[in-house]
């Protein structure tokens, strides 16, 4: 196995992995290192590895975060896979492009802002690994940047200042940003959760955890602590640091939730097909939605 660096900063492509094959310990350490160092890793020309696979190669890196339950359903009709894998695609259950004004798409919108998956998750989010299945032929890229070059890269008294901060984590917000409209329903589901500003990642390295369902910072003014927060995301995303992944099918994505942020960019959503589906993992705990415990909670 061949590992080889996609950007000056961060991302690697891992080549000679066979993700159907039994996994070895040797598969593990390799995916676990370059993750370390790269924190997003490309595995390409998985187009024939089945969703089983696909979970069954993400369990050996941690449980897995099971997709929410949320209050209403993001389509009404069954769902087209596995009930372990988030639909990141813009079909509905018939596997048709979903309509303009669905809900789908509404909740799709939101990914198109910087976040890293489920920072509003109670259990510590680790890995996503997406999958796609169907690609467009154009536009469509999955952006991606290091938050550990972030951080490397703020002045000290502002790196002095973070590490003493905590921030409010939810996931309406996000979705409020990009033009959602069930909030209410969303802050039944999810209810907010607290995070510190400043990870250590597995590298050792130091990381801002930030990005969209990052809401505002404990006990600050909530409008001061957004502007805060928003400055942090335009430091932390100018163009030289972004990664933009050009998706071919069988593509397998991986990136470390608690070191990076990605969004979705846009494509000709009603001309296109788009099937991307995504694991997630936590570092440990029972597999369950990121919105159980709370919900039992609340
Ligand atoms: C995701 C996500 C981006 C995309 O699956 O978590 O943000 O380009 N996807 O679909
Ligand atoms: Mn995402």
């Amino acid at each position: 196995m061949d590992v080889r660096p996609l950007h000056p900063l961060f991302a690697a492509e891992l080549i000679g992995a066979d993700l159907t094959r039994p996994i070895e310990p040797a598969l593990v350490d390799t995916v676990e290192e370059a993750m370390a160092r790269y924190a997003v890793v490309v595995v390409r020309g998985q187009g024939h590895i089945s969703d089983q696979d696909h979970i069954r190669f993400s369990r050996a890196f941690g449980p897995l975060e099971l997709p929410p339950n949320l209050m209403f359903k993001r389509s009404d009709t069954p769902r087209r896979f596995a009930p372990e894998l988030y639909d990141a695609s813009n079909l509905d259950a018939h596997g048709n492009i979903a309509a303009a004004d669905s809900l789908n798409r509404k909740y799709s919108k939101g990914n198109e802002l910087f976040h890293t998956d489920s920072s509003f998750n109670s259990l510590p989010t680790k890995w996503s690994l997406l999958l796609g299945h169907i690609v467009t032929p154009e536009k469509g890229e999955t952006e991606f940047v290091d938050t550990r070059v972030a951080w490397d890269r703020l002045p000290d008294e502002m790196k002095a200042k973070c590490e003493t901060l905590t921030v409010q984590h939810n996931v309406w917000r996000s979705r409020e940003r990009a033009g959602f409209d069930n909030i209410e329903a969303l802050k039944k589901s999810l209810p907010a959760v607290e995070q510190p500003l400043v990870r250590v990642s597995a590298s050792g390295r130091k990381a801002l955890y930030i990005g969209s369902h990052a809401d505002h910072i404990v006990g600050w003014d909530i409008e001061e602590g957004r502007a805060f927060l928003q400055d942090l995301v335009d430091r932390a995303t100018t163009p030289d640091m972004v990664y933009a992944h050009k998706w071919q099918q069988g593509d397998l994505v991986i990136w470390d939730n608690r070191c990076t942020m990605h969004r979705a960019t846009t494509f000709d959503y009603l001309a296109h097909k788009r099937d991307l589906r995504r694991t997630t993992i936590n570092e440990y705990g029972e597999e369950r939605a990121a919105n159980e415990g709370l919900v039992a909670a609340a």
